[in-house]
């Protein structure tokens, strides 16, 4: 997951800063801000697959069965005998096997990139895919989603199908989750196609549950980012002195995660050479997992310069992965 979000950043926020320079940034603001990009080091990449696992969370089941179930019908959508098929992030491949195991079986001529910042997770994902289907084409595709897209427009000339799923997109604002989409848009031609998985307003119960596990396993995630600062900046957060957070506004659809001090105190960070106040329940945001309605996704779409072609769901509605092409 870590590279999603690495990728996704060289984009959005205009030059590379280090980790340390987002952090001091992010805690000398008001109110405190740390970016969700940082959760995923090796123990963060851990803690969300423990997320996936659990049964409150909902999203990874209702996007697998959505792939599983209609994978024939996504491969209609794309109705062409030759396709490049483009994952912005590449993850384990586990719901992207579902689409490639069916397209191989029905004979198509294509060829799957996945686009990652880390080669290492590439790399992985290569030899396991090469194990399981030699016949597969398969083009890993190392470095910024963006430099690598405009590549393959330049040196690409089939159709291209980008897959960006998981609801990555909600970890995005309104507005850069409209300038992302434009900018892959740039790459993209009246052919190509664009499927985006989204996660769906629903009982705010279910939502709220499934950033709020009794297990505590979303707060370990969360609470992992000031144990990440600790280890790699030096610092001294006392992990039992603050916690985890989650709200859910059915109105907009904002689920946040904050990390809110329980006492007032100070922290020190020996690599930044700084001292943070925490005010007795200060909070610090750190993650939004934007839920979405129907009407949302056709505006989003129609203000990055897309219209939803279909929108595939699962059983319970929970979820959708959103098929869009260029207006
Ligand atoms: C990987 C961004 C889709 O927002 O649901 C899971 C990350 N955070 N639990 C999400 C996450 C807390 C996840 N995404």
């Amino acid at each position: 997951m870590k590279s999603v979000y690495l990728s996704m950043v060289s984009k959005t926020e205009e030059a590379t800063s280090t980790f340390g320079e987002d952090i001091s940034k992010g805690l000398s603001q008001q109110p405190k801000q740390l970016p969700s990009k940082y959760f995923y080091d090796a123990k963060g990449d851990q803690l969300f697959q423990d997320i996936m696992n659990m049964p409150e969370y909902y999203l990874t089941n209702a996007e697998y069965e959505i792939l599983d179930t209609q994978k024939s019908e996504i491969l209609e959508l794309i109705g062409a005998d030759t396709f490049d098929l483009i994952e912005l992030g590449a993850g384990d491949g586990t719901k992207t096997k579902l689409l490639l195991e069916h397209f191989l079986e029905e004979k198509a001529d294509f060829c799957y990139s996945p686009i990652d910042i880390s080669g290492n997770v590439l790399r992985q994902l290569k030899s396991d895919l090469q194990r399981r289907w030699p016949e597969l084409c398969c083009e890993p595709l190392q470095g910024d989603y963006f430099k690598i897209l405009e590549d393959l427009a330049l040196t690409h000339d089939v159709k291209k199908v980008i897959l960006f799923l998981g609801a990555n997109i909600g970890n995005f604002t309104r507005e850069r989750a409209q300038a992302f989409l434009e900018h892959v848009g740039d790459y993209m031609r009246q052919e190509d196609m664009l499927l985006v998985g989204f996660d769906l307003k629903k009982d705010p119960e279910v939502i709220l549950n499934a950033y709020n596990d009794p297990a505590g396993i979303t707060a370990a995630f969360n609470l992992n980012l000031l144990e990440r600062i600790n280890r790699e900046l030096d610092a001294d957060f006392d992990l039992d002195q603050f916690k985890h957070w989650e709200t859910y506004d059915p109105i907009t659809g904002a689920t946040r995660s904050f990390i809110v001090s329980m006492t007032d105190q100070e922290v020190r960070i020996g690599a930044l050479e700084k001292t943070f106040h925490f005010d007795a329940w200060e909070a610090i945001d750190v993650e939004l997992s934007q839920k979405y309605d129907v009407p949302m996704i056709e505006k989003l779409a129609r203000e990055a310069g897309f219209e939803v072609v279909k929108n595939l769901y699962d059983e319970k509605r929970y979820f959708v992965d959103s098929v869009w092409k260029k207006r």
